[in-house]
């Protein structure tokens, strides 16, 4: 099915199964984002790990969507962007973030839509929270709607997570499976290319998996 931008998207392939998406705690986000966690949720090592590779994969003066941010985005603290655009659940970490330009409070499993124009990003990136996503082919269709043609998508996974608001998916699947999905999410939602699976992994710490696509 053709987009309107004259793009291939896959409207009409089979859908996930729904119980992948089941979680323990089904009451709406917003309670359990309510209090702030000025924490980090993998190893220095793996955080390390992170940033080098934005450091290579990451357009030097671009505009960059953190999605499910934080008080923090793991950027290079040396490469600057033009815009650095902050979306999350808790209002206190999104203004601590010392890398955003602009932020957005948002329930992506309440609305799925990006509140971006179209083409407005050159990178979206989203550590260590795919797992929480409920209607994540939602949420590609729109970053794709908000990522500029050759722009990258960048996930980021690890093994922790917060157990009542990962989706059942992340609880059964085993970590290459759990990589396959995200795959499949994008290839799903339709319109990127160059799907691949990075493991950037430091030795001794939390796994780094990355996925990393293109917009067609
Ligand atoms: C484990 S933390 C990771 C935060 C940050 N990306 C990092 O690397 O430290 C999970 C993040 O996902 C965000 N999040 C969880 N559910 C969300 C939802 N339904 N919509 C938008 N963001 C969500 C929360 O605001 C939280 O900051």
């Amino acid at each position: 099915m053709d987009s309107g931008r004259g793009e291939k998207t896959n409207e009409g392939a089979v859908p996930l199964p729904a119980n992948l998406f089941d979680r323990a705690d089904e009451t709406p986000d917003a309670l359990f984002y309510r209090v702030a966690r000025m924490v980090t949720h993998i190893d220095a090592a793996t955080i390390a790990a992170l940033t080098e590779y934005y450091r290579e994969a990451l357009p030097p003066g671009g505009d960059v969507l953190d999605l499910m941010s934080s008080w923090v985005s793991h950027l290079p603290a040396e490469m600057e962007f033009r815009r650095v655009a902050v979306l999350g659940m808790n209002r206190q970490e999104l203004v601590a973030n010392d890398r955003a330009t602009d932020s957005v409070v948002q329930d992506l499993n309440a609305d799925p839509e990006l509140p971006y124009a179209p083409d407005s990003f050159d990178a979206v990136i989203n550590a260590v929270s795919i797992q929480y996503l409920v209607d994540p082919v939602a949420v590609f269709t729109s970053i794709r709607r908000v990522l500029r043609p050759g722009g990258i998508s960048i996930v980021a996974m690890s093994h922790r997570c917060f157990p009542t608001k990962a989706v059942r998916a992340f609880h059964v699947l085993p970590p290459q499976r759990r990589c396959d999905l995200v795959c499949r999410y994008i290839e799903l939602a339709g319109g990127f290319d160059r799907i691949e699976q990075i493991d950037r992994s430091p030795a001794g710490a939390d796994p780094l998996w990355i996925i990393a696509a293109r917009r067609a």
